[in-house]
């Protein structure tokens, strides 16, 4: 049975993006772990933050098979919380000791659960997951999006989101718009 476990960045944890990341890793029986809480600082050239909370936390990660990525569409791209994250895994390219375990992440498949006020996803956005998975070897898994333009409502998205657990449980590959 292959493990998942879901982070979110987001500027706030009970938003909408919480609130449905919450509602998925409630039928996943999943962890979630929030960025926010977490102090993991901006990448540094000189690795001076290396013992941050960043390296604990890509060791759970990658005790687990799926991880979905979880933030809000901000300004057409991702949270700036998930955005730090994002940068601080080139420290496994950059920190000689730490290059083995960041191989760890070419058997790893990234999901994708955003929010914004538009239908649509910008393309901004879900790129710069889907080409961080792919120069990372990672899989790409499919993602969901939920248009909160009238608030966190999910009552039209039951279908979207059982399709979107199902693919998560399955490892497929298309993704999905609500
Ligand atoms: C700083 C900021 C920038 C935003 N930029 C966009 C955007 O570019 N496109 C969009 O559709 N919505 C945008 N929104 C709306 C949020 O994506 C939307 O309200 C989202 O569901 C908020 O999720 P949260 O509650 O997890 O923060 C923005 C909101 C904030 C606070």
């Amino acid at each position: 049975m292959k493990k998942t476990i879901a982070i979110i960045g987001s500027s706030r944890r009970n938003g909408n993006t919480g609130k449905l990341i919450d509602r998925i890793a409630l039928d996943l029986n999943i962890e979630v772990i929030d960025l926010l809480a977490k102090d993991i600082s901006a990448f540094d050239y000189e690795h001076n933050n290396i013992d941050d909370d960043f390296l604990p936390l890509m060791d759970h990660l990658l005790k687990h098979d799926n991880i979905i990525f979880a933030s809000p569409v901000y300004w057409f791209a991702m949270s700036a919380q998930m955005k730090v994250f994002i940068d601080r895994l080139s420290d496994f390219l950059s920190v000689k000791a730490l290059k083995d375990k960041g191989r760890g992440l070419k058997e790893k498949t990234g999901y994708i659960v955003s929010t914004s006020i538009s239908k649509e996803i910008d393309d901004s956005f879900l790129d710069s997951f889907t080409n961080t998975f792919k120069y990372l070897g990672m899989g790409y898994g499919g993602g969901i999006h939920l248009n909160c333009k009238q608030g966190y409502d999910t009552k039209h998205s039951d279908i979207e989101l059982a399709n979107f657990i199902e693919k998560i449980n399955q490892g497929s590959n298309k993704p999905l718009m609500i």
